[in-house]
């Protein structure tokens, strides 16, 4: 019987816990000739290629990647996949932006064909930018989410998908009601939450658009049915904070209309958390919520700069968003290029090995699923892959003069994007291969 091992040799990186609360040199795994051993949907082996090459059997397939750097895959933890139609839209800030681009756009996903076609063209240009896992909004309609979660099961990838509560401040042909949210919200979970490596997120657009009888609908589901997720956005823009300001009068802060419905839990993920204040991250912090820092989208609209040494001081968790179609590369690489820019702009830094934290393990932890993706520590899922570190001329040109891993760290953070992608591997399987 064949043993179905596959090693992969090239340098090897991977964190091992968030540089904040450990320093930078306990951080990480660093193997310059390294070899990462698989077999079926798990990892076997990690170390020195010198090392465990003499240990295969036989039969393993070996695949040599010379002038590559295999990382974890990356998990991007703020992205919504009916935006794919939609990104690059011109012009406006964030409410705006939504009445003349976005909305429109999600209403074409009341057709199970068009989402079919979208969802399939999201999956395969996460997975060409090295994304392995997400944490996704679909639209209103049940069929974007059965859509985007069909599409996934047949790649056997780990991903995360809701369907979008919202009942009041939007186009009649986008909304639902706080019973109907909650009976569509319950068939999606009954059918998909937990299926192989899939999972649901209860998922209110924002504060804005649900009223609080569908904000307690949401609450109702969490604890219905254990390990849901709660996914929404909060605190993005400054006219939105105002605006939920006057929705919620009783509320201290944005965040506490939320906190005063029961949606605070250690498996929500808050997307931007622009505009925060000390109590607002003490109660994030206190409940074991994340944050989705997605810079290329808060550049885009306008929004602001994230407080990344804020969210480390009060430990929050942290992971990194895309926000695709507010976002504007589906490229964590790139996410992580303008992540550095928003912490320049606020005087502070920006290490690479923290970027790496942030777009593998920390969004691991953010979603509670450290302990089967995020690195790659023995027994993990086999979610990689393998970045080319000469991927364009001025790549490989730079590259000759990048001595350190820091620095080839860096190099591939702000000059990479897709085409940085070798291979792209998830569950053991290759799922993006960038010269096929
Ligand atoms: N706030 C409410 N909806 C959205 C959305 O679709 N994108 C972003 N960036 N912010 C939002
Ligand atoms: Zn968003």
């Amino acid at each position: 019987m064949s043993s179905n091992v596959k090693a992969w040799r090239a340098s090897i990186v991977h964190s091992l816990a968030d540089p904040a609360e450990v320093g930078l040199d306990a951080s990480y795994e660093y193997l310059a000739d390294g070899l990462l051993v698989t077999e079926n949907d798990r990892i076997t082996g990690l170390g020195y290629a010198r090392d465990l090459l003499p240990t295969l059997p036989e039969d393993a397939e070996i695949v040599e990647c010379p002038n590559s750097l295999i990382t974890p895959g990356f998990i991007d933890t703020h992205i919504h996949f009916p935006q794919t139609d939609m990104i690059a839209s011109y012009g406006e800030q964030l409410l705006d932006w939504l009445n003349n681009y976005t909305f429109p756009a999600e209403k074409r996903f009341a057709e199970s064909h068009h989402a079919d076609q979208v969802a399939d063209t999201f999956l395969n240009e996460l997975l060409r930018n090295g994304t392995t896992t997400a944490l996704v909004f679909g639209t209103v309609h049940k069929a974007s989410v059965d859509a985007f979660f069909k599409a996934a099961e047949q790649r056997n990838l780990r991903m995360i998908c809701g369907k979008v509560m919202m009942d009041r401040n939007a186009p009649d042909y986008l909304t639902d009601t706080a019973e109907s949210s909650y009976d569509d919200s319950r068939e999606l979970i009954e059918r998909w939450h937990n299926k192989g490596r899939l999972h649901y997120a209860v998922t209110p657009r924002f504060a804005p658009t649900s009223s609080p009888e569908q904000l307690n609908a949401a609450a109702r589901l969490l604890g219905e049915y254990p390990d849901l997720y709660l996914h929404t956005h909060l605190s993005e823009n400054s006219q939105e904070c105002e605006w939920v300001q006057a929705l919620f009068p009783d509320s201290k802060n944005y965040l506490d209309a939320y906190d005063q419905h029961n949606l605070l839990t250690e498996r929500s993920v808050f997307a931007h958390g622009i505009h925060l204040c000390d109590q607002e991250f003490k109660r994030l912090h206190d409940t074991g919520s994340a944050i989705a820092f997605c810079p290329t989208s808060n550049f885009f609209l306008g929004s602001g700069l994230f407080n990344l040494p804020k969210a480390e001081e009060h430990k929050v968790n942290v992971g990194l968003g895309t926000d695709v179609g507010a976002g504007t590369s589906f490229s964590l690489l790139q996410t992580l290029n303008e992540a550095y820019k928003a912490m320049q702009l606020q005087g502070a830094k920006l290490h690479p090995l923290k970027s790496l934290y942030l777009a593998t393990l920390g969004g691991a932890k953010a979603l509670r699923l450290d302990d089967r993706i995020g690195s790659l520590a023995v027994g993990k899922e086999a979610d990689f892959v393998v970045l080319d570190c000469e991927s364009t001329p001025l790549m490989k040109h730079r590259m000759q003069y990048a001595e350190t891993l820091d620095e080839k760290l860096f190099v591939l953070m702000m000059l990479g994007d897709d085409r940085a992608v070798r291979y792209t591997i998830s569950a053991g399987n290759v799922v993006h291969d960038r010269d096929m």
